[in-house]
């Protein structure tokens, strides 16, 4: 069983972070198994030898800490550590777990060996991250009874269970509760490969006709992100219905992303404002991360946590203590001289 709480809308058609509807199309697409599965193989591997492992001994798992961008799917992945344990599975995320109330409440309602998912685990307060140490190490809660002189504290035993936290900032989370994790995965941005066997998968369920190159055009603008790949092969789905016979052909998909404004190596109009106001406000860099999130009137977060992972694996984008710098990569794709070709150029001009 799974319960989810609320999760927010995201407006950009490109953004990872999750959406409502994102919920709707991702509960009819989610893999149950870490066979079905597709990509993250080091961290599917490391998985199954846990479970195996603990499902041997007849324990529950140990805590596991998933980090990596949005839109990976962290989520999932939990559902299937819950799945393949044979247990339930509890989703909540750290900002609607606002008192330490509110945790001791959610624990004490586990049954055994379930997991609780924390997303945006970094996100908890330190009052709730205390409770958390000693049910994390020891299974016990330590309840505070009244207030003043009088206040007494009591510790009531937890039936076994396995926390899974997510993060997308990893550097955030304090060193005491990173310590409590005992299994502690990376998720990497999906390759193109991975993706177009993602988009395959997902348009055979949802019964959206698709070719291999149509699929492989998707995955390759999807900026290395299942989310965002499942969420470009609905839109694109509406363009081959309009403007096509329905099947989603290499030629529609490319067609229909470039309206979307998401150029041909899924780059978005924010991608490209950030490199453009690095390349043309600050002479290319460095320029530090607040300066050029209030530059284009973006949170730096988002620059950050969306922007910035896909722009380096591009090898767009460097960052160095002095702040962020675009690379001649970048000025190539956007169509810019880099600084030594101008100088180049405006030396011949004075010759
Ligand atoms: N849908 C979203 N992510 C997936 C994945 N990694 N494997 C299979 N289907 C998915």
């Amino acid at each position: 069983m799974i319960q989810t709480e609320d999760m927010e809308f995201a407006p950009r058609v490109i953004s990872p972070e999750n959406s409502a509807e994102d919920n709707e199309i991702e509960r009819g697409l989610r893999p149950q198994t870490l066979h079905e599965y597709i990509g993250q193989d080091k961290v599917k591997e490391n998985l199954a030898i846990c479970i195996e492992a603990a499902k041997r001994r007849q324990e529950p798992l140990d805590h596991v800490l998933l980090y990596g961008p949005p839109g990976l799917g962290k989520t999932t992945l939990s559902a299937i550590i819950a799945h393949e344990m044979g247990v339930n599975l509890r989703i909540t995320t750290g900002p609607a777990i606002e008192k330490p109330g509110d945790l001791v409440s959610l624990l004490t309602s586990l049954s055994e060996n379930d997991v609780l998912f924390i997303d945006e685990i970094h996100r908890l307060s330190r009052a709730v991250e205390e409770i958390l140490y000693p049910a994390l190490e020891d299974r016990v809660i330590d309840i505070i009874i009244g207030k003043g002189p009088s206040a007494r504290s009591i510790r009531m035993d937890l039936k076994p269970f396995t926390l899974i936290g997510a993060t997308t900032r990893a550097g955030q989370l304090s060193s005491p509760l990173r310590d409590r994790f005992g299994v502690i995965q990376r998720l990497e941005l999906y390759s193109k490969e991975h993706l177009t066997d993602i988009v395959r998968r997902s348009s055979m369920i949802l019964g959206i006709p698709c070719t291999t190159d149509g699929a492989a055009e998707i995955a390759g603008r999807a900026r290395g992100t299942p989310r965002i790949a499942n969420r470009l092969l609905k839109r694109v789905r509406d363009f081959a219905d309009v403007i096509g016979n329905g099947e989603i052909t290499q030629q529609i998909a490319s067609i229909a992303l470039s309206r979307l404004e998401i150029d041909a190596l899924g780059l978005d109009s924010l991608d490209r404002r950030m490199l453009e106001m690095i390349i043309k406000g600050y002479g290319g860099g460095p320029v530090g991360l607040e300066t050029l999130a209030s530059a284009i009137g973006e949170e730096s977060v988002t620059l950050e946590d969306v922007c910035e992972p896909f722009l380096m694996q591009l090898g767009f984008l460097g960052r160095t203590p002095r702040g962020r710098c675009a690379t001649k990569l970048a000025y190539e794709h956007l169509g810019f001289k880099t600084p030594e070709e101008s100088a180049a150029d405006d030396g011949q001009l004075t010759l």
